[in-house]
């Protein structure tokens, strides 16, 4: 202990720990009680000081990016469940929801005693800026308010400062992420095949679906990197661009159709379906709007735009912080507009519109092929050169996915003909999803919406070897109506395919020039 005193000239100070041997065995005790409760304080202390500066940390974070409001301290988006924060609003934005996991009346799980032979996804791009013309739109709406309103009612104040400041066209942050968890998500439902087979993958070629594409790929491959049960090399998965250009084939976008592309009859199905519904709910929300906006004097259509830049304003937001937009509208209110978005993809390009379904024809076909590995029978939107050849167009893989749009999804669930069987959406008064079908724009086409078909093999149950096909729409088992589906939704492979006779017999394409 001499080194002790060196370092005090003076004698050694009070608060040195005396050394053992000069103790009696009680003060020993009562200096070891005493040691013990002060390195309990300073514990104490110190995990104090460290909780505080992580929740200093996290509020930092939280407030980033946020315009001050804070971030609830939570994920919003998962892999699995998609995005749940808010969820009573942000599950009734129509097309421009983020994708979350629908309600399925079906366990969606993999049923006991099967084994996975085959899956295909058919994904929508991520969340993305408005389309260019809605931008301009959106800007014009601002401006006019900022210009005319007399005063902001309580709730509108932010709207003097508001300044546009979203893209166009293009995914966003907060959408690359949806597709990487999707990709994720892919590879860990059907693991059993991912680990031994590569996905075939292809993209409309619009820059946002072949990003997306490739964002899902990302997610994909990490899961596959992180699966040690796996040999398969770890390389970045090709994607085979389709182009979108006027007048090629594309079962991936439409646009070959004339009948169905030039407006006019087929277009004004969807227009007028969402007009009729419009001036029945629109009215008594936008007169209390213009009652906080004196001067102003919003359409009913401003009011659409208006709640759009709340979903639009969300997902520009690396995390999908709340927009104060979504502020000015009730839970209530979210769903009218739901609904009214929903009318316009069950009418503009789905089960609604007399020319929908056949839109989806060409992609169904291919979907046909690869569940029998026989070669593509089509004559509307496939293109024979991609489709005869192995490099464009494998039959013998495992896996698939397809990365394309909400419109395109909507023509390829009414060919494969899910929606049938159910009256047709009310143009009047709004239906909840479960009373259409399962269907709702936010239910089906959401932003990085992904359906899924797969195919297994069970025994002991149902089917005894024969290849069983089901259809989940982001969770949710659909059953097919044209084939007599089991309990899980399932129907065996031929009757499946029997089923899609309005996609083999090339749904209605000699009226595309009638
Ligand atoms: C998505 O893909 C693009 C293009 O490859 C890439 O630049 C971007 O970083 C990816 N986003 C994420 C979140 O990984
Ligand atoms: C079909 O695909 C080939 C190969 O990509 C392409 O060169 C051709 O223009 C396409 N034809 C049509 C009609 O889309
Ligand atoms: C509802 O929409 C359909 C399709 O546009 C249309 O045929 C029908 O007339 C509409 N009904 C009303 C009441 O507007
Ligand atoms: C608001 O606009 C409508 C037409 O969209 C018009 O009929 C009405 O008179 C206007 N109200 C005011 C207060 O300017
Ligand atoms: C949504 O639910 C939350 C929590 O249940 C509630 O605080 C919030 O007010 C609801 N939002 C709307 C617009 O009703
Ligand atoms: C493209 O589609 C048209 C019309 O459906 C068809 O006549 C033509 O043969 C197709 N072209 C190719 C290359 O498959």
């Amino acid at each position: 202990m001499d080194w002790i005193r060196s370092l005090f000239p003076g004698g050694r100070p009070e608060y040195t720990s005396l050394p053992e041997d000069e103790l009696s065995a009680g003060q020993r005790r009562v200096f070891r009680e005493h040691e013990h409760k002060r390195k309990l304080r300073l514990l104490i202390v110190a995990m104090f000081v460290t909780i505080l500066a992580i929740l200093g940390l996290l509020f930092i974070q939280a407030t980033d990016g946020s315009n001050g409001r804070p971030r609830r301290l939570r994920k919003c988006d998962t892999p699995d469940l998609g995005f749940q924060c808010d969820a009573n609003i942000s599950h009734s934005w129509g097309q421009y929801s983020p994708y979350f996991a629908v309600p399925s009346e079906i366990d969606p799980a993999i049923p006991q005693d099967c084994e996975l032979t085959f899956a295909q996804v058919l994904s929508r791009h991520g969340a993305r800026d408005p389309t260019l013309g809605k931008s301009v739109q959106y800007i014009y709406l601002v401006n006019r308010i900022q210009e005319n309103a007399e005063r902001y009612g309580s709730g509108f104040e932010f709207l003097k400062t508001y300044k546009f400041g979203l893209g166009a066209d293009q995914l966003t942050l907060f959408g690359e992420r949806q597709m990487v968890n999707s990709g994720l998500q892919f590879y860990n439902r059907y693991q059993s095949l991912a680990s031994k087979s590569v996905p075939f993958v292809r993209a409309s070629d619009q820059n946002r679906v072949v990003v997306s594409a490739k964002n899902w790929t990302q997610g994909y491959n990490t899961a596959l990197k992180k699966d040690e049960s796996s040999n398969l090399p770890h390389k970045p998965l090709p994607i085979l661009e389709i182009s979108e250009a006027k007048g090629l084939n594309n079962t991936l976008s439409h646009g070959l159709c004339d009948a169905f592309e030039k407006g006019g009859k087929y277009s004004e199905v969807g227009d007028s379906a969402q007009a009729t519904y419009l001036a029945t709910f629109a009215p008594p929300i936008n007169a209390r709007i213009n009652a906080n906006l004196p001067g102003v004097n919003l359409t009913n259509e401003d009011l659409i735009s208006l709640m759009d830049l709340c979903p639009f304003n969300t997902v520009a937001s690396p995390t999908g912080v709340l927009s104060p937009f979504c502020d000015l509208f009730t839970e209530e209110e979210w769903k009218l507009y739901d609904y009214y978005e929903s009318l316009g993809k069950y009418y503009g390009y789905g089960p609604g519109n007399p020319l929908g379904p056949t839109q989806g024809v060409g992609w169904v076909n291919e979907l046909i092929a690869r569940l029998t590995r026989r070669p593509v029978e089509d004559h509307t939107t496939t293109n024979s050169t991609l489709d005869e050849s192995p490099e464009t167009f494998p039959l013998d893989r495992e896996l698939y996915a397809d990365f394309s749009h909400d419109n395109d999804m909507m023509g390829i669930l009414g060919a494969l003909g899910v929606y049938n069987g159910v009256k047709p959406l009310n143009n009047n008064t709004r239906q909840e999803p479960e009373d259409a079908g399962g269907f709702s724009a936010a239910w089906t086409v959401a932003f990085a919406a992904r359906i899924y078909v797969e195919k297994m093999v069970c025994r002991g149950t149902k089917g005894n070897g024969e290849e069983l096909v089901r259809i989940l729409v982001n969770g949710r088992v659909v059953k097919p109506h044209n084939c007599e589906a089991d309990d899980f939704g399932r129907c065996n492979l031929d009757q499946f395919v029997e089923g899609l006779e309005f996609a083999r017999k090339g749904g209605k394409w000699g009226e595309c020039w009638a």
